[in-house]
């Protein structure tokens, strides 16, 4: 019988397009699973990295000082771990660079496994400043938006300000997310580095109202106020040209009915909110929409209130 311990956390959608590093949604059935047991030594150790393949990684490291996963665990063993070793084994279930948090969900993975070993594991929501660890190691900021979704589900509202403190907010009723994963990479990292380092007030006047716009919605459960601000007038318009079939995508998630479609984190992926039962149509259009630029492509359909993190074995 093994004794490793195996959790799953979920990819997930940032920005949710209004909320550029405060608002994150998480995803189902897309995620990484990080497989943690007691070893000698003191610190945390990184056995294998596994791809989507089952195949041992080409690209990701098991250096324990450039892995998101055993970052964030080394970061929450320093804290509370008794000074021996753990040992970690990360199977990749989301796609590299692909908007869809992925390294959040092995850094969040790993701080669940790392947490379940501990002698008096702590609370679910006290492992955030851990598994943001790992994210900063990966994109070089602390933006929450993918931890925490990945961490607690559904839809987290998480400004840096307000850390370690997260909101989760209220689903609309009857909304689903679709996530369009077009087969084309977007490093994060380098696409925070050419955003403009000022707005004018004017947009960023714009997008205060559209995000409190949103929050609101989802709380009041308004769904034409959601399709009235899922906008994005910052950050879309300087990443956008990254995704070749962006364009293409969102108009053929509009046709079909979507309340708003804008892209995942820093892309590719593009995701659009819709009613629970347009989402296979969308999911399909937008697709097509992919394939008819030359661009391969996979999508999910999540209800809003996705679960988190968990223990799975
Ligand atoms: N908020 C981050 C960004 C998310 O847009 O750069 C990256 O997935």
């Amino acid at each position: 019988m093994s004794d490793f311990i195996t959790a799953f956390a979920p990819a997930s959608i940032g920005n949710v397009g209004v909320g550029f590093d405060m608002l994150g949604l998480a995803l189902a059935d897309a995620g990484d699973r990080v497989l943690a047991r007691r070893s000698d030594g003191d610190r945390v150790t990184v056995a294998e990295v596994r791809g989507l393949d089952g195949e041992l990684h080409p690209y990701l490291s098991t250096n324990a000082e450039e892995n998101t996963a055993s970052i964030a665990a080394q970061a929450l063993w320093d804290q509370h771990g008794d000074g021996g070793g753990v040992e970690l084994k990360v199977h990749k279930g989301v796609p590299l660079q692909s908007g869809m948090g992925s390294s959040a969900a092995s850094a969040v993975a790993a701080a669940v496994a790392t947490n379940a070993l501990l002698e008096a594991p702590l609370e679910i929501d006290a492992l955030l400043p851990f598994a943001l660890e790992g994210e900063k190691y990966a994109s070089g900021g602390m933006h929450p938006d993918n931890v925490a979704p990945s961490l607690l589900g559904g839809l987290i509202f998480c400004p840096e300000v307000l850390l370690p403190e997260v909101v989760r907010l209220p689903s609309p009723t009857g909304v689903s997310s679709v996530l369009l994963h077009p087969d084309l990479q977007v490093n994060t990292a380098q696409a925070r580095r050419a955003l403009p380092k000022s707005v004018s007030m004017d947009l960023w006047l714009q997008q205060q109202g559209l995000l409190a716009g949103f929050v609101y919605a989802c709380a009041s459960d308004d769904i034409d106020l959601v399709a009235k601000t899922l906008h994005d007038v910052i950050i879309e318009p300087h990443r956008k040209g990254n995704v070749a079939c962006f364009d293409e995508v969102v108009t053929a998630a509009n046709k079909a009915g979507a309340l708003g479609c804008t892209l995942s984190g820093s892309g590719p992926s593009i995701f659009a909110l819709c009613k629970d039962g347009d989402a296979r149509n969308i999911a399909s259009a937008m697709e097509q929409a992919c394939r008819s630029q030359g661009i391969g492509c996979q999508s999910w359909v999540s209800s809003m209130n996705a679960p988190g993190a968990h223990i799975e074995s």
